[in-house]
């Protein structure tokens, strides 16, 4: 079957079917309060005004010296922010506070069992618990300027004080996600030639008491494996003096560190004055291709980005109650669960547990008892929230004044819904469009200033312009209704100074394919591409589609994932939507769709038409699904994140990859069996795929 089409696309273009949506309005008492609140703030940040108008970002930092030069391009695309000044991003989180702040809460932790009491971490407390564990790594662990460290630890305050303790010495940090294996951390280690590891025995997640250790073991056999020896793992225990992990403990290498911390009681460590440039962290991403990419930030461009949007763009005062329902090892989490918001003195909020434990109301009881004021989450947690529990946040007497969302495009419905039910109609919400390469917030609304939009992030946030180039280059205009790659025109101090090790690879994945001239030392001629698809409506408006590799391509038709999804979530009955492509002889590639339904709702066939109308309706029959299968759950990552490789796999009879690290690995099966049988019922076992073709399931849904 072929389908004819009036305008040719090109590969880079995704056919767009969104409608568009209406604007929302910030509540006035949310403008009355709000930081950013005076129009002419946008003036201040226009593009005549680059680079120094980050300056006014920088200054909400101390700094030991001041910088001579705001944005130094002599070596592209290597930018560097606030070269000449120097500060201590530790300092910066935690000493600065105490003369006004000591006794005022920096951390609260709210274990999972809900029977467990609350820590809450004063910034007094906080700084005498940085400067120890800073002592510790260096006197104990030899740890010097400029050395990396590792950490594989959970939702636990013990992993902020680590990541202070570090920047205090100016060490790199690394924190792998706790949720990832062993062998991913131990690959991790390897990558940036660090000989520390710091865990924790074990961890609360959905009930379960998870045994952390034997991650570790795991991670320095695999370290040892890739060359790189780990000298010491120095392990917390999450319940004081008792050891929660069946494996035991390896003489020489390993040490609980609540038993060698007394020597280090009362210690004070002067903060190391750093070079703005100086790195401070390392964060790793997936590729589709090759090992995962190091993304190394600054301390000083870094820090002024984080503390700058934190307060423009969630509104964070020093006085309020913010929490970040992410995880610290994920760069929403280092950006806006520590720095940022420690850099502003605020009340930051850790959780370690899921948000759905031991039911849908846990986040809201936390919120109302907390007196939470800003929540920040993902839109996988909301639709989660939504299913598991729609009528909740009602039960709650708490009040958001501002929520973010983060992560993933968000539908238009669950927007409504997060706006609605849990905002109550009261709280702004923002839409927050980055990537882990980019330190903080690209593209996202001005609370008090630019309406809201479902399903939009906004136009690009102060300082940062976007632009949606074509494969060749040329601008897509605004209100074209032609979707293309979103770019950034111009370098902003959060960007990732470097892939550790890689600095080709740097250059090849972002600048590459947008660079006029790589001669130039002008930034103009060095768009970064972010690998997101994208479309901008005629008032400046971006949504995002999701990767470019994200995409189904049926009949020529660029379908991207995210717009099938929302159709299918316009279905009453539909909690969570997946689309994945199937091989198909005529058509190259056709679309299958993946539902779970909301509680007290019946499979069946009827529910199933339903989607495929209602993606016949929104984005017509080219898109209609050759089956909509609906299953109790999705795979997921420890994160949440759908894995559309594994649902692939099993639509094309094809390897699904190794399933151990996701959240629910006895889903595989059961949805293997439901889908296949059906499909041998029906004749459908397709041939065997070409290694091409099952390369291409294979990096289905995984992160550019
Ligand atoms: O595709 C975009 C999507 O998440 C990707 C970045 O993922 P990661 O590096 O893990 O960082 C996530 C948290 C910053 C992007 O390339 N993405 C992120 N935020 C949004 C989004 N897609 C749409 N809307 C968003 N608000």
């Amino acid at each position: 079957m072929t389908v004819e089409r009036e305008i040719p696309l090109s590969e880079a273009e995704i056919a767009v079917h969104w409608r568009e949506e209406g604007y929302f309005s910030p509540p006035p008492k949310f403008i009355g309060q709000a930081n950013a609140s005076d129009p002419s703030i946008v003036d201040r940040y226009a593009e005549d005004r680059f680079p120094d108008c980050f300056t006014e970002y920088a200054e909400l930092l101390s700094w030991d010296s001041y910088w001579h030069t705001v944005l130094d391009t002599s070596d592209p695309p290597f930018w560097k922010w606030f070269t000449g000044g120097r500060l201590n991003a530790s300092y910066n989180c935690v000493d600065r506070h105490l003369a006004k702040d000591r006794n005022k809460a920096a951390l609260i932790w709210v274990a999972e069992p809900e029977n467990e009491p609350d820590a809450v971490i004063t910034y007094q407390e906080l700084y005498r618990r940085v400067n120890e564990f800073a002592a510790l790594l260096r006197d104990y662990c030899g740890v010097r300027t400029g050395d990396r460290v590792t950490f594989h630890l959970p939702m636990v305050p013990e992993l902020p004080v680590a990541m202070l303790a570090c920047a205090r010495l100016g060490a790199i940090h690394s924190e792998v996600f706790g949720g990832f294996s062993g062998t991913a951390c131990g690959g991790r280690m390897a990558d940036s030639g660090s000989r520390i590891l710091v865990t924790m025995d074990g961890y609360y997640r959905n009930g379960q008491l998870a045994d952390h250790k034997a991650k570790a073991d795991e991670a320095v056999a695999e370290a040892a494996k890739q060359g790189q020896q780990v000298d010491k793992v120095l392990v917390f225990r999450r319940h004081r003096d008792r050891y929660s992990s069946p494996t035991p403990m390896v003489e020489g290498r390993d040490v609980f560190v609540d038993d060698i911390l007394p020597e280090f009681r009362g210690r004070v460590v002067e903060p190391v004055s750093m070079p703005a440039e100086a790195p401070l962290f390392l964060m790793y991403t997936s590729g589709t291709t090759g090992k995962p990419k190091g993304c190394q930030h600054s301390t000083g461009g870094y820090l002024a980005y984080v503390a700058g949007t934190s307060k423009y763009y969630q509104d964070i005062h020093p006085q309020d109650t913010y929490w970040c329902c992410a995880d610290i090892g994920w760069i929403t989490g280092h950006s806006y669960i520590v720095y940022g918001p420690l850099a502003l003195g605020t009340t930051t909020v850790l959780f370690e547990g899921a948000p759905t434990h031991p039911d849908a109301g846990r986040c809201w009881r936390i919120a109302e008892r907390l007196g939470v004021t800003i929540f920040h989450t993902a839109p996988t947690t909301i639709r989660m929230l939504r299913k598991l529990g729609p009528e909740e946040p009602a039960r709650y007497n708490y009040h958001f004044k501002h929520m973010t969302t983060v992560g993933e495009p968000i539908e238009p419905e669950v927007w409504r819904w997060y706006h609605r039910v849990v905002g109550k109609g009261e709280a702004v919400v923002v839409d927050t469009w980055w990537q882990t390469e980019n330190g903080g917030f690209l593209g996202a609304t001005l609370p008090a200033l630019q309406p809201m939009k479902p399903g939009s992030c906004g136009p690009g946030v102060l300082g940062v312009y976007p632009v949606i180039y074509d494969e060749d280059g040329n601008t897509v205009e605004p209100g074209s209704g032609r979707a293309g790659n979103m770019c950034i025109r111009n370098p902003w101090p959060g960007i990732f100074q470097t892939i550790w090790g890689q600095p080709e690879r740097f250059v090849d994945t972002y600048f590459r394919k947008y660079c006029r001239d790589p001669e130039s030392k002008d930034w103009r001629d060095w768009p970064y591409f972010a690998g997101d698809g994208a479309v901008q409506a005629e008032d400046g408006y971006f949504r995002i589609l999701g990767r470019v590799d994200d995409v189904i391509n049926v009949a020529g038709h660029r379908l991207g994932t995210k717009e099938l999804e929302s159709a299918s979530l316009t279905v009453e009955e539909i909690a969570e939507a997946a689309a994945v492509p199937v091989i198909d002889e005529t058509r190259g590639r056709a679309v299958e769709m993946y539902v779970s339904l909301k509680p007290g709702q019946q499979p069946g066939k009827a529910v199933a038409d339903k989607v495929s109308a209602a993606i016949d309706r929104e984005i017509g029959k080219i898109a209609r699904p050759k089956h909509v299968w609906i299953v109790s759950d999705m795979p997921k990552t420890r994160s949440g994140k759908i894995m559309r490789r594994v649902i692939a796999g099993i639509s094309n009879f094809a390897d699904v990859g190794d399933v151990s690290t996701l959240a629910n690995p006895e889903i595989v099966d059961d949805i293997r069996h439901h889908v296949q049988s059906q499909k041998v019922d029906l004749g459908e076992v397709p041939r065997e795929l070409s290694a091409q073709e099952a390369d291409e399931i294979k990096a289905f849904g995984q992160e550019g």
